[in-house]
C-alpha cells in the first residue's frame, strides 16, 4: 500500500474491506468507493471545492432536528428518494403506485368516520375550494377490501402543512384516517390541494437557487393505505394541470396517480358539507397487492 497514485488508490481502499464481516456492508462500500472516487476523478474538484462540498454536509446536518430533515429533502431533491421508491415498489400493472412520503407526514392523526368533513375549522367559513374524494379500495381481482385505512394529510389552502407552523394552528388540521366501508368504499371532505413550495431555507434551497430550479411540488394528497393481508402503499394524488404536474422538484408524480377534478353539483353532496364557494369531486380505486406474494 505504498506509493499510491491517483489510479491506484480506490483498488487500495477496497481492499482493506477484504475482511468485513458484513457482505452487505462490504458490497455497499465497494460501490460507494467506487462512484466516489470515479466522481472526485471526473470533476477534478480543487481542495477549497471538497472543503465547501464537507461544509455543505455540515450544514445540511445542522439545518436537521426531529421536526425537518434537510437529508431526506436533499434526497427527495435529486431523484434519489424516487429512484429508491421505483426500485423497491414495481408493481404488478394494475396495482396503485407508490410515491415519496415526504416530511410532512401527520403521524397519530385522528381516525374519523367514513365521509368525514377534514376541512377543520369552518367559524370563518371555506378558507379554499372544497373537494369531495371517493372511490374505492380494491384487490387485483376487483374484489373490494372492507375496513382498509386510509391515512390522509395534505397542506392546508395557504400551501403549509400542519408543522410548519407550530402552536398557530390545532395539531392535525387537513389531515385524518379513515376506512372503507363493506363495498370497499370510501368518501371524505376536504380542501382543493395547492401547489406549494419545500422548504428553502437551508442549504438544499441553496443548492436549488445555484442550478437555477424552482422549489415546488405540483398539488396533491398524500396518503397512506393500508389492509390486512396486503401491502401498504405510501402514494399521493395529483392534481391534473396544475403547473408544476411536468416538473416537480421532488420527480414524485406518475401518470397514474394523476387526477381529474370535476365541478361537484350533487345537492346530497352540498348538503351533506354545506359548501360555500365552488366545489370539487375526485373519483379514484385504489388497488393493493396481496402481501401473500
Ligand atoms: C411533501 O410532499 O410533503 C414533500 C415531499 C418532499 C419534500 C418536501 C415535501
Ligand atoms: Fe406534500
Amino acid at each position: 500500500m505504498r506509493q499510491l497514485n491517483e489510479d491506484n488508490v480506490t483498488d487500495a481502499v477496497i481492499a482493506t474491506f477484504a475482511n468485513a464481516p458484513n457482505p452487505r456492508l462490504k458490497e455497499v462500500m465497494t460501490s460507494l468507493i467506487r462512484h466516489l472516487h470515479d466522481f472526485v476523478r471526473e470533476v477534478e474538484p480543487t481542495e477549497a471545492e471538497w472543503l465547501q462540498a464537507i461544509q455543505f454536509l455540515l450544514d445540511t446536518a445542522a439545518k436537521s432536528d426531529d421536526k425537518r430533515n434537510e437529508f431526506i429533502l436533499l434526497s427527495d431533491t435529486v431523484g434519489i428518494t424516487m429512484l429508491v421508491d421505483f426500485i423497491n415498489h414495481r408493481k404488478a400493472a394494475g396495482a396503485t403506485e407508490t410515491s415519496v412520503l415526504g416530511p410532512f407526514y401527520a403521524e397519530g392523526a385522528p381516525e374519523y368516520p367514513n365521509g368525514a368533513d377534514m376541512r377543520g375549522d369552518r367559524t370563518n367559513g371555506d378558507q379554499g375550494e372544497s373537494v369531495v374524494v371517493r372511490g374505492s379500495v380494491r384487490d387485483m381481482d376487483g374484489n373490494p377490501i372492507a375496513n382498509a385505512l386510509l391515512d390522509i394529510w395534505e397542506t392546508g389552502p395557504d400551501g403549509f402543512y400542519h408543522m410548519q407552523k407550530p402552536g398557530e394552528k390545532p395539531v392535525f388540521e387537513f389531515a385524518g384516517k379513515i376506512r372503507t366501508d363493506a363495498n370497499g368504499g370510501y368518501q371524505f371532505c376536504t380542501y382543493k390541494p395547492v401547489s406549494y413550495s419545500v422548504p428553502t431555507d437551508g442549504p438544499v434551497g441553496d443548492i436549488l437557487n445555484g442550478l437555477g430550479r424552482h422549489a415546488f411540488r405540483p398539488a396533491h394528497l398524500h396518503m397512506i393505505i393500508s389492509a390486512e393481508g396486503f401491502d401498504s402503499i405510501i402514494t399521493q394524488l395529483f392534481t391534473d394541470g396544475d403547473e408544476y404536474i411536468e416538473s416537480d422538484a421532488v420527480f414524485g408524480v406518475k401518470d397514474s396517480l394523476v387526477v381529474a377534478y370535476q365541478t361537484g353539483s350533487e345537492p346530497a353532496l352540498e348538503e351533506q358539507y354545506g359548501f360555500e364557494k365552488p366545489w370539487w369531486t375526485v373519483d379514484y380505486d385504489f388497488v393493493l397487492e396481496s402481501s401473500a406474494n
